[in-house]
Order: structure tokens, then C-alpha cells, then sequence
């Protein structure tokens, strides 16, 4: 059953997310002596990721991967990596060799099939012999997608071996993009969804109801999935009046 927690501002969601994500990070490195989180990029984990560089976690035990990348450069506006590493990794002492950073400079095929590679090498391998994600930070945009997943897009066909696949064609600027699989998405052990601000309440509504090749998160397996939104994003905003 997915957790939805209702916040009263994007605030307190980013509070929240920071100490939930903290304290899996040190239950995870205290049972398997290292934990593998993914990041998701757009402007909703901002603070989130600014206020987690100040929890009190283990680094040395943490390897951070990316949910998704924009073929960009590392460092330009646009990269995903470049937000993680002015908001968490300035002040988390993350080892760099274990920063995974998505190559999104070498495009969207080249970087994808590099991934995919790095993923099958340094990530643990699940049950369903695929790699292993234990936290998965993930946005939505208005239209229900995570990480770079569109709705009704090919690469939800991807099949359950995908690791990593490249996007050419994404509706939210730019258009060239790398993302994980939605079968990587779904054999994470947990995947953390956060939505803040009116425009996403529609699309939360609609992630919760029945799986949906056109809500992309609607497919994120629920009983390892936690929601946390805002007033404004909750499902349940529109119909309160
Ligand atoms: C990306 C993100 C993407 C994002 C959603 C929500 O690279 O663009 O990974 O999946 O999470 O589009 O974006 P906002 O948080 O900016 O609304």
C-alpha cells in the first residue's frame, strides 16, 4: 500500500524528506555496510537535498546514482548532477568514485548504454537479478511522469532486464535525456515521490488510481512507494473545495 504524508508547505515536505531519507541511508549502511540512493533532478528536491547535506549520515557508506540526467553538460543550468552537487554534495563528503554521475555530454544512446554498464557492475543485485536501488528520490511532473518516463512513451516497453535507456523525444525541455528504467524504478526496494504546489494535484490523483501507461508513476510498484506532498499537491485538495 503506497504511504501518502500530507505536509502543510513545500517546507515541511523538503523537512520531512531530508530526515526520512537520512534516517533509510543509516538503517540501510548499518544493515548492508553501504546504501545506493538515486536522485532525481527538477526543482521540487531542491531543498530537500540542500536540508539532507545537514543530517547527521555516514557518507563513506553512501553511493549516489542518478534517476535521470539531461544530456547536458555537468556543469550546465540544466544538469541534474549539477543541482546535487551544489545542494547535497558541497557539504556531504560522498566519496567521489562513489558518485555515479549519468554522462548526459556523451548523449542520450552512449550514455544510457554507459549507465546501464556502471549500474550491472556497482550496484547490488536484487532478487529479480536486477540492480538494486534502496532509495529512490523521485519528482512528477503535471503530466505523471518520474525521472525521464513519459506518458505512453517506448521506454515504458522496455522490458523488465532495461537498466538504463536514452530519450529523444522528451516533452520537457531538454528533449535529449538519460533515464533509468521503469524496471530498475519498480525493483527498488523504496522509492520516495515528492510533490509540492497545486499544479501537481491532478497528477497525484491520478498516479493513485488504477496503473496507467499515460501516468507513468501510476506504474511504480505501491506497496514500496511513499508520497509526500504539500496542501496544494494533495489529491484531495481540488475536491475539498
Ligand atoms: C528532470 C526530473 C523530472 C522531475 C519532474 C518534476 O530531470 O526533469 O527528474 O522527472 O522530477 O519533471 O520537476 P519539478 O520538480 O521541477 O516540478
Amino acid at each position: 500500500m503506497t504511504r501518502l504524508t500530507t505536509c502543510a508547505d513545500a517546507e515541511a515536505v523538503a523537512v520531512r524528506a531530508a530526515a526520512d531519507i537520512a534516517r533509510a541511508l543509516e538503517q540501510v549502511c548499518a544493515q548492508r555496510g553501504a546504501a545506493h540512493i538515486a536522485l532525481s533532478g527538477g526543482t521540487t528536491p531542491k531543498r530537500t537535498y540542500e536540508l539532507l547535506a545537514e543530517q547527521p549520515v555516514d557518507w563513506a557508506g553512501v553511493h549516489l546514482w542518478f534517476a535521470d540526467e539531461r544530456c547536458v553538460g555537468p556543469n550546465d543550468a540544466d544538469s541534474n548532477y549539477r543541482l546535487a552537487s551544489e545542494t547535497l554534495l558541497a557539504r556531504a563528503e560522498i566519496p567521489p568514485e562513489r558518485v555515479h554521475r549519468m554522462r548526459g555530454e556523451l548523449g542520450p544512446e552512449e550514455g544510457a548504454r554507459r549507465y546501464a554498464l556502471e549500474l550491472s557492475l556497482k550496484a547490488p543485485a536484487s532478487a529479480e537479478k536486477m540492480a538494486l536501488l534502496d532509495l529512490v528520490v523521485l519528482g512528477i511532473g503535471p503530466d505523471g511522469h518520474v525521472a525521464s518516463l513519459f506518458p505512453g512513451a517506448a521506454t515504458l516497453d522496455a522490458g523488465e532486464h532495461a537498466l538504463c535507456l536514452g530519450v529523444h523525444d522528451s516533452p520537457k525541455p531538454p528533449p535529449e535525456r538519460i533515464t533509468l528504467s521503469l524496471a530498475v524504478l519498480r525493483a527498488a526496494a523504496h522509492c520516495l515521490l515528492l510533490a509540492t504546489g497545486a499544479g501537481k494535484s491532478d497528477a497525484i490523483h491520478a498516479m493513485l488510481a488504477d496503473p496507467s501507461r499515460h501516468v507513468p508513476a501510476s506504474l511504480l510498484r505501491r506497496e514500496r512507494l511513499s508520497v509526500m506532498v504539500d496542501d496544494a499537491a494533495s489529491p484531495n485538495s481540488k475536491r475539498l473545495g
